[in-house]
């Protein structure tokens, strides 16, 4: 029968090319972090996601922790209103919010010694910064 024909030549490879773009979608998952090591940056408009909660360096310069409804739990921000801010957790332990003026913001975190750090979005909501043994020295107290 030539419907069969046709169903056969054209349903068949349909189905493999979704099947392969279904491959090739999940091989690339482009899952959100939940942590910034020391030398990264969270760029304006970027965000560490966990478990339904968001860090986010807002576009507005406001570093926000907002909960699964999206309220924001916790922010900081400059001293005044500005745009076009990224976050950069340095090697020195401080994060620090800069714009083409220059540091606008930071943790007060600053060490001698440089080391690895780590911003970690822990799953009680709490957004710590860590240090090389763990040992956190800044956090947002929110748990
Ligand atoms: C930035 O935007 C957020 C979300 O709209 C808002 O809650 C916050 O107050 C704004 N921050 C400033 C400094 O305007
Ligand atoms: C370090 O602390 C983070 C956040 O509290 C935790 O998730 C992680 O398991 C700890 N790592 C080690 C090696 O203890």
């Amino acid at each position: 029968m030539a419907f069969s024909f046709i169903s056969a030549t054209t349903v068949l490879p349909l189905f493999f090319m979704t099947a392969l773009l279904m491959v090739s979608h999940f091989a690339t998952p482009v899952a959100a972090r939940d942590s910034l090591k020391s030398g990264q940056w969270l760029k304006s408009g970027e965000s560490l996601e966990k478990a339904g909660y968001a860090f986010t360096m807002m576009q507005n310069c406001t570093i926000a922790v907002s909960d699964s409804n999206k309220k924001i739990i916790w922010w900081a921000t400059a001293e005044h209103i500005d745009i076009g801010c990224s976050l950069k957790l340095q090697h020195d332990g401080n994060l620090v919010m800069y714009n083409i003026r220059g540091a606008l913001w930071s943790s007060r975190t600053y060490r001698k010694t440089w080391k690895i750090y780590q911003l970690i979005l822990r799953a009680d909501h709490n957004v710590v910064i860590n240090d090389d043994e763990n040992n956190t020295i800044w956090e947002t107290d929110t748990s």
